[in-house]
């Protein structure tokens, strides 16, 4: 859709140490200080195996919280843009809804036109009790083993910590429970699923 850009999602790094505030040196300049249209310094493009499946007929599902969110943003304007007839889910959560909807007019655009069959969003800081991403797929488990079982791609990017731990876990129990099999077996599907590149991770 944009092939002359790069588009970059960036969460500025800014801690306390020692009772002084510090900033990342990239993430800070990309936000702070480098100005509007200035050529700013050289970079260059590493390939990755990241992408969407080969067949547009595919169904895909998208687990991206906070800036995990990037790459699947690129998944959707591929797909528009090449008139993929394969169905389109995204997961996304951030902490506030009000300040951290990360191309929210977009998601939604896409959602009115149909191009996004599903949105499914959980804001962790809008109530008292967290409400993470995972929280969602287990929610909507029937619907998604629907999804999976007739040979839809998921994918997960964005914290390698505990959320990709998390939704991972998540994964297997909807397996288990809709797909009535034991946790040996839900092990067992989800091997598969990777190695028909169907469960891809791009986690960091
Ligand atoms: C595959 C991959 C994909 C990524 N994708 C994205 C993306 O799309 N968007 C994005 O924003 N980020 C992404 N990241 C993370 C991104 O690489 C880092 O946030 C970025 O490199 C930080 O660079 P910086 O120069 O701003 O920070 P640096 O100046 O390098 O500072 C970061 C360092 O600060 C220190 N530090 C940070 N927090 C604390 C703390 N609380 N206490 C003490 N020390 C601390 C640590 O030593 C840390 O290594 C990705 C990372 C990987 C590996
Ligand atoms: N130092 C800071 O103040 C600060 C702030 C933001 C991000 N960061 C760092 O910046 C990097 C990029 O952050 P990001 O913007 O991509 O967002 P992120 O930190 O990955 O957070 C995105 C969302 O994921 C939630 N989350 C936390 N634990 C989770 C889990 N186990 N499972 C599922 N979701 C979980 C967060 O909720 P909660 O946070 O409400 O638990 C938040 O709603 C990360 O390395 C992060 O640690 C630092």
């Amino acid at each position: 859709m944009h092939p002359t850009e790069v588009h970059l999602t960036v969460a500025v790094v800014r801690y306390e140490t020692n009772r002084r505030s510090r900033v990342g040196v990239a993430s800070s300049f990309l936000a702070d200080r480098v100005e509007l249209n200035e050529t700013p310094v050289p970079v260059f493009v590493s390939s990755s195996h990241f992408g969407v499946p080969s067949d547009g007929a595919k169904d895909i599902i998208m687990v991206g919280p906070g800036t995990g969110v990037a790459p699947f943003r690129a998944f959707m304007q591929e797909r528009v843009a090449t008139g993929a007839t394969g169905r389109n889910w995204l997961f996304f959560g951030d902490q506030r809804r009000a300040t951290d909807f990360l191309y929210e007019e977009e998601w939604l655009a896409w959602q009115s036109s149909g191009q996004l069959a599903r949105l499914d969003l959980a804001f962790s800081r809008d109530q008292a009790e967290k409400i993470y991403v995972q929280d969602r797929i287990r929610e909507k488990a029937v619907e998604l083993w629907a999804w999976i079982r007739g040979g839809a791609h998921f994918y997960v990017c964005g914290d390698a910590k505990r959320m990709a731990k998390d939704v991972d876990a998540a994964l297997h129990e909807v397996i288990a429970q809709q797909g009535g099999m034991d946790a040996a077996s839900a092990i067992e599907y989800v091997k598969q699923m990777k190695r028909d590149k169907r469960y891809q991770r791009d986690v960091y």
